[in-house]
């Protein structure tokens, strides 16, 4: 794979055996992403993501330390999420934060396990000395779809700084290199141009 476009040109990857297609976030489909994830409540409140989902995206040319994707299906959006750097700049140790989601309607159909392979091979190109994934203790969804990656559970707190929980049990030290292998259906376009 031509991992350098990963970061710098439109591309899309097959998942198997699916009619589903992951698809890079760019800042010309940012504000598409924000509304399904973010849902904000204001024009402002999205404006003020765009701004850094955007930068974010300059950044990741070079420093590869963000990779946020959309799946669709015929063109809808039906899943979406994010490889995203989790520590601080000054943090010793350099982590990124795996998240993953399906729509209503797409859960439970295995798509959610294909995915999910699919993002820890992208993370194999992620510039970070660490790949985690977090959860809350009722997602029993989440918590299977892990156990079925062999994923060791710890119990750990992350609550957002201005409140809401994002995570109870943690999955640390995720073995990303057991991915490095996994096979991606990609076909890459253009590069993109930011303006
Ligand atoms: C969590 C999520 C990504 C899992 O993806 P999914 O497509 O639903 O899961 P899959 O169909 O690929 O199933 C993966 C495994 O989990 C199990 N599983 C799926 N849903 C389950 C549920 N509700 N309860 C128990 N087990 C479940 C499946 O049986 C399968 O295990 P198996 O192959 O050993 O049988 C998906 O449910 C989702 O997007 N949920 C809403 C958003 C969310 O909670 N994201 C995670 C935030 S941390």
């Amino acid at each position: 794979m031509e991992t350098n476009k990963i970061f710098t040109n439109d591309w899309k990857i097959v998942l198997p055996d699916t009619n589903l297609v992951v698809i890079p976030v760019t800042p010309s489909n940012a504000i598409t992403y924000i509304k399904v994830s973010f849902k904000p409540e204001t024009a402002e409140i999205q404006d003020t993501h765009v701004k850094y989902l955007t930068q974010h995206y300059i950044e990741s040319r070079i420093k590869r330390e963000y990779l946020r994707v959309l799946v669709l299906q015929n063109e809808e959006i039906v899943g979406f999420d994010a490889l995203g750097k989790f520590s601080q700049p000054t943090d010793e140790i350099q982590t990124v934060n795996v998240g993953i989601a399906f729509v209503p309607g797409f859960l439970g159909k295995g798509f959610g396990a294909k995915f999910l392979r699919v993002l820890l091979r992208l993370s194999c190109e992620i510039q970070t000395d660490q790949v985690q994934m977090g959860t809350l203790l009722d997602n029993t969804a989440m918590r299977a779809l892990a156990k079925k990656f062999g994923l060791t559970e710890t119990l750990g707190i992350v609550d957002r700084e201005n409140g809401g929980r994002i995570a109870e049990v943690m999955y640390l030290n995720i073995d990303r290199n057991a991915f490095r292998d996994v096979p991606l259906d990609v076909t890459f376009g253009e590069e993109v141009v930011v303006l």
